[in-house]
């Protein structure tokens, strides 16, 4: 049988696997004060992405996916990483789990989790990562749920591949944790296939996979999109309420601002494999500093969750092979020409405070970017 990564699962793993944790215990009530002396206790941060760049060769040359990527994320704390389809979101995600074949990607950099250096790790070492102290939960839950084992099964695997716990031990957590997402007769479905749960219980049944081990940090790559509204709301509010309870840092990718509002407390932008912004989730939403980021706020879905591309951005992401030189949204920004000497299409801006605020950086060449904001787009906001 494999694991939730699709890993082979032996014996050894069992037993050399971290400290076993009583399979009685549930998910542990942890109160915001509590959590907070827990998120200082460990340090600043909990996952420190250093300089990170991934690169694909292929046939047609190489994909640069992400290029120096930094940021760090607390306990506690929710980062929603940002920015249309292919801009390196999932790639990068998925490096911190490990995920990506050592014979065909080139990587650098550093990736810490819980003061533990990633890049570098052998598979055997990755496989405890994974499922452990960090988990992530998938856009579509089939490419976590094998379809021809019971959730229960795979559950109770998940657990027993990282805890000395008894095969009913094991089933009871896996209980707790289907009852713990919200779903009904827990004891009894845990007998059912895949198939036989909806799509929002099949999302649930993976969390409930995702979270059996406690993980310290959880990645959730755009997990509500395949979803409809309502489902989508509720799995967003099962996602804060159980990071409330564990107390974990979790990475929210999406490509939807209108998410980020309800659950982020910082957020990253990323455009053709780079970050181009990053602050707290109120700077980000009420007065961005980048073009791009401009973008996206006019492109907020509307409530009824129909899209009201009022100013879409012009033209479309650029290939990762070869990104256009100097700032790489310069094909698609209407800004480009305030910028004297024709600077953005010669020189990559560097990422970095723009405002006398360090805790928010931007990658952009324009000088006040923030009266530009108020005076020309926040006017023509939806
Ligand atoms: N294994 C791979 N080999 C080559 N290119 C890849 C591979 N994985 C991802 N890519 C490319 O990397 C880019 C970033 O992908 P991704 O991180 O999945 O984007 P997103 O932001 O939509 O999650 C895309 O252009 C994608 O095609
Ligand atoms: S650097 Fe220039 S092209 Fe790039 S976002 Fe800023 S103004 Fe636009
Ligand atoms: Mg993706």
């Amino acid at each position: 049988m494999t694991d939730m990564w699709g890993d082979a699962v032996d014996a050894s793993q069992i037993a050399n696997g971290p400290a076993a944790v009583p399979a009685a215990r549930g998910p542990q009530t942890v109160t915001r004060g509590q959590r907070t002396r827990g998120a200082d206790a460990e340090g600043d941060a909990y996952l420190t992405v250093s300089d990170l760049s991934v690169a694909f060769p292929t046939a047609d040359g190489i994909v640069h996916a992400v290029q120096g990527l930094s940021y760090s994320l607390p306990l506690g704390k929710t980062l929603a990483v940002v920015g249309e389809s292919g801009s390196g979101k999932s790639v990068s995600s998925m490096a911190i789990m490990g995920l990506h074949d050592p014979k065909s990607t080139r990587m650098t950099g550093s990736i810490r989790v819980g003061g533990r250096e990633i890049i570098g790790l052998s598979q055997q070492e990755l496989r405890k990562h994974r499922g452990g102290s960090s988990a992530m939960i998938f856009q579509d839950p089939q490419s976590s749920l094998h379809p021809f084992f019971t959730v229960g099964n795979q559950i109770m695997e998940a657990y027993q591949a990282h805890n000395n716990a008894s095969k009913r031990q094991a089933r009871q957590r896996a209980i707790d944790l289907l009852g713990r997402v919200g779903i009904p007769n827990a004891a009894r479905r845990l007998d059912d296939y895949p198939h036989q749960f909806s799509g929002g219980m099949r999302q649930r049944v993976m969390i409930a996979m995702a979270l059996v081990n406690d993980p310290k940090l959880l990645i959730a790559d755009e997990p509500t999109t395949a979803l409809d509204v309502t489902v989508q709301a509720q799995i967003l509010d099962l996602i804060q309420d159980l990071q409330q309870d564990f107390g974990s840092a979790v990475l929210f990718i999406t490509h939807d601002l209108g998410v980020v509002a309800e659950i982020a407390d910082d957020v990253l932008v990323m455009y053709g494999g780079r970050a181009v912004e990053h602050g707290a989730v109120a700077s980000i939403l009420g007065s961005p500093l980048h073009p791009y980021t401009w973008g996206l706020l006019e492109s907020i879905p509307a409530v009824s969750g129909e899209p009201t591309r009022l100013h879409p951005i012009p033209g479309s992401p650029p290939s990762l092979l070869s990104l256009p030189t100097g700032c790489s949204f310069n094909p698609r920004c209407e800004f480009r020409t305030r910028v004297p000497d024709g600077l953005c299409e010669k020189e990559l801006p560097d990422l970095a405070a723009r405002t006398g605020d360090a805790s928010r950086a931007s990658r952009c060449h324009l000088v006040h970017p923030d009266e530009m904001f108020q005076s020309e787009i926040l006017p023509r906001l939806p």
